[in-house]
């Protein structure tokens, strides 16, 4: 990791918008001056401030104490009993929302036209209806309080009905991401101890059938652990049923009953887990809880996107990343207002879908990753300006520092000038929105996440904790807790500590290098650990390593991020082959798809370099700084002490040339 003086921001942006005036004038918060009072009460008060932003919601019993925190462990609503999956549901039901679009689903499919063939609508009482049932099967299957569930599904409703109807019982779900493939599957399900895995026959994605349900069966062959696999039949491609363990939905819906209770839960019983890549080993089970979570996304989400009764929202993430856990399910149901979903890929059939989307359903919030801004902005103009845009009131982006020139094209072409942009930084760990623009309050400077929500003490400092003068670089670090942060990484303590409250004593350790401008302006500036932000996601340099050293040929590898312009970083990988094996185009391609079939496409290096052997330490630690300066600017520059062998880089050079 380097150290924090060498960390240097190169940007600077003094485009400054203020909040349109109409919009300000009608938002939850209004001013600058509100904003300033009420973050001061949320740090010198966050008892009473958090307190009175629970007071809103359902709790089967009331908590006693607002925050319990011994350092790093933080209880919210300690002895409170509340249940999620009421509070999206039920609650809004009490409230007059009943029969209001919960989900608003399109299916990738589209006819001759171009008109999709597949839309649903669910209100918030048919949600409940779905949830209920699907409750009751998870309980017939055994499934009980604090069992964990493995989802891996496509977007479709019924994603979000199993994560309501596993939150309803009480059992943690941990989604995996449909793009991913068997080994990823198994090496979670394993990590989870999860015996029950909820999948469909395949989804839609670009046209083809993704094969879900097969790659589970290739995941069971991994682990024998998965005793039931409930199977949705989404796209009617031919599956193998393993009778005595694989299960229909419809079968299993067909006679259960539509009542099911919600569970009281404490406000620490374990919501979800969520898989993510760290620097190094196994991805981690990133544990989420119940009161503190289910506030913190509400309250974030109503404000952040400022949210109305008449909204029709739409985060195109995928569920299988956090951004789809906290903004598409629970963060917004609970605000009464329509989510929408979207199966499929944002060209199909055509590089229009999205604003076809948007136009077609009178979308009024965006929220999306710079990544797929630069997608659009390469594919031109014309898509969206065919389209009728004029239903969108605020536009949003999260998953990485947005280049100003796309966050221009954002604002001009998809907001016509005339949507607040909010450029969210937040992680997995973190559950919800940290650092933010207030869409009524905040003069947005173009790639910069501006500044902290409620409650959130954020800082720029060095390695020993030293807080950083205006515009020097640092570490981005977190002094005090939050509601929905993280509560433990799953079956490994010593991981949660080392990785986040290690690195600079008693605070929340980021992984981000950040500096904050004069005006308290936060801009990231990108990891100083070894993850690779490809289109946004997270990958950990270990799992890929792995994967390309499982094939045949592979003695060892590393890999590195360098950066892209459309997917933000891309994969670089180190390869050293075996002996006897010939470092030509044929294998770099072999190794490639091996890659993408192990984990699954997104973790696919774009480029593979062969080598005799990789840069390490004298302790043999791959140095893997010194192979991003080689992938990024072709030379190596670095410090290179404490480097074993040093004709090892002379050698990658000329392999280069
Ligand atoms: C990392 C977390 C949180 C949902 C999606 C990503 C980067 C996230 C921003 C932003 C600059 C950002 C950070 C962070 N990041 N949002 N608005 N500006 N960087 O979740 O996969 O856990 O990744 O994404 O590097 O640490 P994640």
């Amino acid at each position: 990791m380097s150290d924090a003086t060498s960390i240097k921001s190169i940007m600077s942006e003094n485009r400054k918008f203020p909040p349109p005036p109409a919009f300000a004038a009608a938002a939850h918060i209004k001013s600058l001056d509100e904003y300033e009072a009420q973050y001061r009460r949320s740090i010198e008060d966050p008892d009473g401030f958090w307190a009175e932003v629970a007071s809103d919601f359902h709790f089967f019993r009331k908590w006693d104490r607002v925050l319990e925190w011994n350092l790093p462990d933080a209880k919210w609503f300690v002895g409170g009993q509340t249940n999620v999956s009421y509070n999206c549901l039920d609650l809004q039901i009490e409230r007059g929302r009943g029969d209001h679009t919960a989900i608003l689903w399109e299916g990738e499919p589209c006819d001759a036209t171009g008109k999709p063939t597949e839309i649903r609508r669910l209100t918030y009482r048919q949600l409940l209806d779905e949830v209920c049932r699907f409750a009751n099967v998870l309980r017939n299957l055994g499934v009980g309080k604090g069992d964990r569930v493995t989802l891996y599904m496509p977007m479709i409703p019924e994603l979000a009905v199993a994560m309501l109807a596993c939150a309803r019982i009480g059992a943690p779900h941990s989604v995996i991401f449909g793009g991913f493939t068997a080994q990823a599957i198994a090496d979670r399900v394993i990590d989870a101890q999860s015996k029950v895995v909820v999948t469909c026959d395949g989804g839609w994605r670009r046209g083809q059938i993704v094969p879900l349900k097969a790659n589970v069966d290739e995941a069971t062959k991994l682990t024998d652990l998965i005793k039931t696999v409930v199977v949705f039949k989404r796209c009617g491609n031919d599956v193998a049923m393993k009778s005595g363990r694989d299960v229909w939905w419809h079968d299993l819906m067909r006679d259960v009953s539509h009542e099911c209770r919600a569970e009281p839960l404490d406000s620490e019983h374990m919501l979800y887990l969520l898989y993510t890549s760290g620097s190094t080993g196994k991805p981690k089970g990133i544990q989420h809880t119940t009161a503190g979570y289910m506030v913190f996304t509400a309250y974030s989400a109503k404000l952040i996107f400022d949210l109305r009764p008449d909204d029709v929202f739409w985060c195109s993430a995928d569920i299988g990343w956090v951004t789809g856990h906290s903004y598409v399910v629970y963060g917004i149901l609970q605000n009464g207002v329509t989510t929408v979903m979207y199966e499929g890929a944002p060209n199909h059939p055509a590089w229009d879908r999205f604003w076809r989307i948007i136009e077609r359903h009178r979308v009024t919030k965006f929220y999306t990753a710079p990544t797929a801004i630069r997608a659009f902005m390469k594919q031109g103009r014309q898509f969206p300006d065919a389209c009728n845009l004029s239903s969108l009131k605020l536009l949003g982006t999260v998953g990485e520092p947005i280049n100003p020139e796309a966050w221009m094209w954002y604002h001009e072409v998809i907001g016509r000038k005339s949507c607040p942009i909010v450029d969210t930084w937040w992680q997995t760990e973190t559950g919800g929105i940290l650092i933010t623009p207030l869409p009524g309050v905040t003069a947005t400077k173009p790639g910069s996440a501006t500044r902290p929500f409620f409650g959130v003490e954020a800082a720029i400092m060095s390695k020993d904790g030293t807080v950083q003068p205006a515009n020097s670089g640092g570490y981005l670090a977190i002094r005090k807790p939050w509601p929905a942060m993280l509560r433990g990484v799953y079956g490994d303590r010593p991981r949660y500590e080392r990785q986040y409250w290690s690195e600079i004593p008693g605070v929340y350790f980021t992984g981000d290098s950040a500096r904050r401008d004069e005006d308290g302006y936060f801009w990231i500036m990108g990891r100083v650990d070894d993850v690779i932000k490809v289109a946004g996601h997270r990958l950990g340099t270990a799992e890929i390593e792995s994967a390309l050293v499982s094939h045949p040929r592979v003695a060892e590898a590393a890999v590195v991020g360098f950066p892209d312009e459309l997917t933000g970083e891309a994969i670089a990988a180190f390869v050293t082959l075996r002996t006897g094996n010939a470092a030509d185009d044929g294998v770099k391609g072999e190794l490639m798809t091996h890659v993408a079939k192990q984990i699954g496409a997104i973790a696919r290096p774009k480029q593979i370099r062969f080598t005799e052997s990789l840069p390490k330490t004298r302790s043999g630690k791959i140095m893997r700084r010194l192979l991003r300066e080689l992938a990024t600017k072709g030379s190596v520059e670095g410090d290179t002490t404490t480097l074993e062998d040093f004709s090892v880089i002379a050698r990658l050079r000329e392999d280069e040339a």
